[in-house]
């Protein structure tokens, strides 16, 4: 069909183009991942000054023959932004373009203490991205979600039966909690008055770890299912490890700790969590709480890039589990059909917020 004039045509491209970026945008992570695995990060970082191209090759265990593809991939990299070039001159005063490590690489480091890098390797390994590729599966059969369409069971119950995806998730947890509890215990009202605390879902215990050590006096628990805890001993002794089903019952504490665990579950089953967190919690008289990490999702915010993540989780968690991202009506909602009878959402935490929720 041919067109009828200039305008439909910029139109057609414009589309062709914006339809185009959509197709190829998984090139992003995939060549993340990729330069991850090869520990460019790490070695630019170890070289301790802009690196060129013929000594990063040199560097790399890599097929030395793959050098223009290295120029490659470092310079989609540089596009999007997690590398930068530096020129330089060398001893005869000629120039030489060196790579260097962008901000956000940093936390892409391996022996970096906040790093970002097993979230990303757990988040892009098949076995969590297969179910992406049977979402309108999913949309016509009655299964919980695309990732029981892949693999036949739900997520905790994979992390059960296999080793490597629970090492993995595991680790991918510890390294978000670490990152978030270098933010979150700045804020010591939140954890002070409180004799003790249960992380429910804590994983392997790094939230955990982190309450025990700055609250000497605090008694922290780290609770989650037998294939998580089981075999680990708190290492200060202020800390315990407990297995169990948090639909079942709950270690009983002053406030009970919920890092990116409603996210997870549908509102049904929200509620039933949070009912089962009053059980375990004394009155707001006498200082019982709930404390979640978790996003909420802004109506009004401008930062495009920000939204954007924000749905990307939620789209993650229809995908993985039978969860949902929330926005601060709905979190309301939860927490009253829950009978609790107030909260306060306090954003520090970037995408994330911390909510007080009050019995
Ligand atoms: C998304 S991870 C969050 C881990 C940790 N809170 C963090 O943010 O680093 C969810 C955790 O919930 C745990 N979990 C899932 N079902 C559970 C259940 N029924 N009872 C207790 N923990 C459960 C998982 O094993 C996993 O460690």
């Amino acid at each position: 069909m041919a067109l009828q004039n200039d305008k439909q045509s910029t139109n057609l491209l414009h589309s062709q183009a914006h339809i185009w970026n959509h197709i190829f945008s998984f090139i992003n992570s995939m060549s993340l991942k990729c330069a991850i695995q090869l520990q460019i990060p790490d070695i630019i970082n170890r070289h301790g000054a802009p690196m060129s191209l013929s000594e990063l090759v040199e560097a790399l265990s890599i097929n030395k023959e793959r050098a223009p593809f290295v120029y490659r991939l470092m310079r989609i990299l540089v596009h999007s932004g997690f590398f930068s070039i530096s020129t330089t001159r060398d001893h005869e005063k000629k120039e030489k373009e060196g790579y260097l490590l962008a901000p956000a690489s940093r936390f892409l480091l391996k022996e970096e203490p906040l790093s970002i890098r097993p979230f990303l390797l757990a988040m892009l390994d098949p076995i969590l991205m297969d179910p992406w590729h049977h979402m309108s599966t999913w949309f016509q059969n009655d299964d919980v979600n695309p990732f029981h369409t892949t693999h036949g069971s739900n997520l905790w119950d994979l992390a059960g039966q296999d080793p490597n995806l629970n090492q993995f998730f595991n680790e991918a947890m510890g390294s978000d909690a670490r990152l978030v509890t270098s933010v979150v215990l700045k804020h010591r009202h939140v954890f002070e008055n409180l004799n003790s605390i249960v992380d429910v879902g804590g994983g392997t215990g790094t939230v955990a770890k982190a309450i025990a050590d700055a609250f000497s006096d605090v008694s922290c628990i780290c609770f989650d299912l037998p294939h998580v805890v089981d075999g680990l001993v708190g290492s200060y002794k202020n800390l315990s490890y407990v297995a169990g089903d948090m639909f079942h019952a709950i270690p009983k504490a002053d406030a009970v700790l919920l890092k990116w665990i409603l996210h997870d579950w549908s509102d049904e089953e929200c509620i039933k969590i949070l009912m089962k967190c009053k059980e375990a919690i004394p009155s707001k008289k006498n200082g019982g709480k709930v404390i979640i990490i978790d996003m909420v999702l802004k109506k009004d915010e401008e930062d495009k890039d920000f939204v954007e993540t924000q749905l990307f989780f939620d789209m993650l968690m229809m995908t993985l589990t039978t969860g949902k991202e929330r926005s601060e009506k709905d979190w309301a909602k939860l927490f009253f059909d829950a009978a609790f009878t107030g909260y306060k959402i306090t954003p520090i935490l970037g995408l994330r917020s911390l909510i007080e929720v009050y019995p």
